[in-house]
């Protein structure tokens, strides 16, 4: 598929995903939308992290695009908003770890982008928020349920109900990103951050992910039973006898997913 709307570029086994409309700020439209699920399908076995940013100076994702829905009806609104949560939800799926780099405005759908990845570094430029009540409507692709399990219930509200754009200190004061640094690095961070990810066994890192992931929904009991099925299940791949074997002969380990 020849994209338009997004660049996939590959940097050794990180993807590198790029919202790239810097005219329209990367909004977020229908064409956007289908572009990503179909880079995200494209994924092959070798790619082992993906950082997810957006083009140009200005923006990460301003959100979705209030061109394109601003005389949509209520059943294509639905459509939409579908659209999202299954390319979001295709993103929280992957096997992998997903990282997103916010190197300026993300507000809107390009919050819930960032909300959708596993780990958010942001530049000290960038603005978080969700602004959709200023526009008379709510987030759509998952925004109200990512953002309140990441900070709480109150701050998640008042982030809504207000509107307010928040600084990238502020965000990670509130526990919405995990690090800020200045613009010029936080790609480079993001790197050394996968690049510390790839060191170890991608089998474990999968496991790791999805036991957080889908305990998160559970109660307490049942989450640890997953995470007891995902720790008896490594111990069938070549990675644990590898990582194991490594350790006790004092070398590195070379992990290969198996
Ligand atoms: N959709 C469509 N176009 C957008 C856009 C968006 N979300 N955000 C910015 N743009 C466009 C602007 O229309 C403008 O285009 P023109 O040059 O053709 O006029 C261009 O990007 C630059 O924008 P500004 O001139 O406004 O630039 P600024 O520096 O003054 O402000 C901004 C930047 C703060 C990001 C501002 O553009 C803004 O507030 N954008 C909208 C943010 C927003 O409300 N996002 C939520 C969308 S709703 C949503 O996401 C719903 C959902 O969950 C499903």
């Amino acid at each position: 598929m020849d994209y338009q709307n997004i660049k996939l570029e590959k940097d050794g086994a990180i993807a590198i995903l790029t919202v790239d409309r810097p005219k329209a700020f990367n909004a977020l439209n229908s064409a956007t939308f289908h572009e990503m699920d179909h880079a995200l399908r494209s994924l092959k076995e070798d790619t082992r992290a993906l950082i997810v940013t957006g083009g140009g100076e200005k923006a990460f994702v301003s959100g979705a695009d209030i061109a394109e829905m601003a005389t949509i009806t209520a059943a294509q609104a639905r459509e939409f908003s579908a659209l999202g949560h299954h390319v979001f939800q295709s993103l929280e799926n992957l096997p992998i770890p997903t990282i997103a780099a916010v190197n300026g405005f993300a507000l809107g759908g390009g919050l819930e982008l960032a909300l959708g990845c596993d780990l958010i570094y942001a530049s000290e430029k960038a603005k978080l928020g969700l602004p959709e009540v200023s526009l008379g409507v709510i987030p759509g692709f998952g925004g109200t349920q990512r953002l309140t399990r990441l900070v709480g219930r109150a701050r998640a509200k008042e982030l809504l109900f207000t509107a307010d754009r928040i600084d990238a200190a502020r965000a990670k004061e509130i526990g919405l990103v995990l690090d800020v640094v200045p613009a010029e690095k936080l790609m480079d961070h993001c790197r050394e951050v996968a690049a510390k990810i790839l060191k170890n066994g991608p089998l474990a890192v999968a496991q790791a992910k999805r036991v957080v992931e889908f305990g998160a929904d559970q109660d307490l009991r049942s989450a640890n039973e997953l995470e007891r099925q995902g720790f008896a299940v490594l111990f069938g791949s070549e990675d644990q006898r590898e990582g194991m074997a490594a350790f006790l002969a004092k070398r590195p380990a070379a992990f290969q997913g198996k």
